[in-house]
């Protein structure tokens, strides 16, 4: 699988989104653009509304990658595809029922992923890997940017890529939070894929070097 680096819009500036996503977008390899979207509920804190993915999306070709930590993406999830999210990631931990969230999402043509946080046991995802495009590992508790990778994850990335392997799944494997070039690295030697990077990408000083490291 082609190895994809997703900045994460986070990590830009609030004030010029449209400019840090420019700067992404400007760089050569990168194809994804990571949106986090969250609810002040399911994590504390809250970031973007489905309006700032409209509102970004004429001013971008990069693929529009969501990540809705929502305590109920059900509800939501049809104004983000219409808004111009192109895959939509859901976590398995709220309460609702994800298998039908994961069909709606397919059905308003989009992508879909699934998800777990550092201290949701890896099997919890067993029974929608028939069902989705992505698999996305948290490498830190979600909520805020500029946390420290968790390397205890690792070990579950290596989980997944068997079952990718034995079972001939052909869903992206994504690691999300405190993902720079080493930590990355670390990340794809498990059997990762695709790298959504936030503070690494808009603080590194040469974001080409960034990404062609961990994409070559
Ligand atoms: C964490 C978010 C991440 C975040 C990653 O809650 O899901 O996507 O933007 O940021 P860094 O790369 O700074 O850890
Ligand atoms: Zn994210």
């Amino acid at each position: 699988m082609k190895p994809l680096v997703a900045p994460s819009i986070l990590a830009g500036n609030h004030a010029a989104l449209r400019e840090s996503l420019a700067e992404a977008e400007a760089t050569p390899g990168v194809e994804w653009v990571h949106i986090d979207i969250m609810d002040g509920h399911f994590v504390p804190n809250l970031s973007f509304g489905p309006q700032t993915v409209k509102a970004l999306r004429p001013n971008s070709k990069l693929f529009f990658d969501v990540h809705l930590m929502l305590a109920n993406p059900d509800k939501y999830v049809e104004a983000f595809i219409e808004d111009g999210a192109q895959n939509v990631t859901i976590h398995t931990e709220p309460d609702y029922p994800h298998l039908p969230t994961l069909k709606r999402i397919r059905e308003l043509g989009s992508t879909c992923g699934i998800c777990i946080n550092p201290g949701t046991p890896v099997e919890e995802l067993e029974p929608y890997l028939e069902h989705v495009d992505l698999v996305l590992l948290m490498t830190v508790q979600p909520g805020f940017g500029g946390q420290k990778f968790r390397e205890d994850v690792l070990e579950k990335i290596e989980t997944v890529a068997k079952w990718r392997s034995d079972k001939g799944y052909n869903w992206r494997i994504e690691v999300d939070g405190g993902v720079d070039a080493e930590t990355g690295l670390q990340c794809k030697n498990a059997g990762a894929d695709t790298f959504v990077c936030g503070t690494a990408f808009f603080k590194a000083a040469d974001k080409t070097e960034f990404v062609s490291k961990l994409q070559s």
